[in-house]
């Protein structure tokens, strides 16, 4: 079954096509970010227009990487929610119109649950798992969203735990930010952190009365009084407060995630959302996941931020 997945719920533009919820055979995304930049975060207004500008393009660039025409479509599918209302409606408005022209099925999908599903998606041909691996804990890790889902069936998803304030994603931006890197923060503290190695300092982690819910505003204050205290001094390194701030959220992540398989006994994590394109995150989950014999899986780099493969690939099972 071919499946045409629309995705308009941030600042991207995307449109896929994907056979029978697995093998990708066009992956498009056009992003607005660069509009967004000066002003150190999304505005919806100028998603929206972007989006509506692109989308025609969009889906006809993915049905031409799939040498396919909507005629060897079966279904649409469109990402619902959660997402920004004037994004979603152009996504949502042009995959109505689109299957009531060609006459077919369209699918509601989730985008939370379809971040965690990127993980069953094949892209290039790359391996990935079946869903023989579950039931298995979900880590929702995105600029949005910082979850725990219990994860039995693939329709399924049950959210067990998240974030009290801030999400992972947030985090990264906002310390970036106040650190003056620029946005996204994200890949840009990635790669500083990486780039710096160490700190000789720590900053702490929440402590929550769940073992499943997150907080990271508390941290983010942190960084904030860290640097206002001590950016004059001679040995303050922008580099040591993204690697402290990275390790904990890391270490923040990693311990709720693995402890919820445990206490679950479920040996496998699925990891999902633009976050779990962090290297040092991706590293430390695989190697605390084989100390305790859990299998750890992160989707392929695409397919960890916003994209319309995971939305047609969880289309195919939502959809049947
Ligand atoms: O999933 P996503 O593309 O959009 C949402 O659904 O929110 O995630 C975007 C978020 C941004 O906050 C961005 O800073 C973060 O993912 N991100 C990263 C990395 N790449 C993107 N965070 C940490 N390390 C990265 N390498
Ligand atoms: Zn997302």
């Amino acid at each position: 079954m071919n499946i045409l997945g629309i995705e308009t719920s941030c600042d991207e533009t995307a449109a896929a096509v994907v056979v029978d919820g697995v093998v990708a055979k066009s992956n498009c995304v056009v992003s607005s970010l660069k509009d967004h930049q000066n002003f150190g975060g999304i505005i919806p207004e100028i998603a929206s227009r972007r989006q509506m500008e692109s989308i025609s393009l969009i889906v006809r660039q993915a049905l031409l990487d799939a040498h396919m025409t909507i005629s060897d479509i079966d279904q649409v599918a469109v990402t619902v929610k959660p997402g920004l209302l004037g994004s979603l409606l152009v996504g949502i408005a042009y995959a109505q119109g689109l299957a009531r022209a060609a006459e077919k099925p369209l699918i509601n999908v989730n985008h939370v649950a379809a971040h965690l599903y990127a993980n069953f998606v094949s892209l290039n041909g790359g391996q990935v798992p079946d869903l023989g691996v579950l039931p298995a804990i979900g880590l929702v890790v995105s600029g949005g969203h910082t979850s725990l889902y219990d994860i039995k069936n693939i329709k399924k998803m049950r959210l067990i735990g998240q974030t009290h304030d801030d999400a992972a994603g947030e985090a990264f931006d906002k310390v970036a930010r106040l650190l003056a890197l620029g946005y996204p923060g994200g890949p840009i503290i990635d790669r500083l952190a990486q780039q710096t190695g160490r700190s000789s300092f720590k900053f702490p982690q929440a402590k929550l009365r769940s073992p499943y819910d997150f907080s990271f505003s508390g941290l983010k204050t942190a960084v904030l009084y860290y640097t206002q205290k001590n950016q004059q001094s001679a040995t303050f390194s922008v580099g040591e407060v993204a690697y402290a701030f990275q390790e904990s959220v890391i270490s923040s992540l990693v311990d709720k995630a693995i402890g919820a398989c445990l206490r679950k006994k479920y040996k496998t994590l699925l990891v999902g959302g633009g976050v779990s394109s962090n290297s040092a995150l991706r590293e430390r989950l695989k190697t605390k996941g084989a100390e305790h014999g859990i299998d750890v899986y992160c989707p392929a780099m695409p397919l960890c931020l916003d994209n319309a493969a995971m939305i047609a690939g969880l289309a195919y099972h939502v959809g049947s």
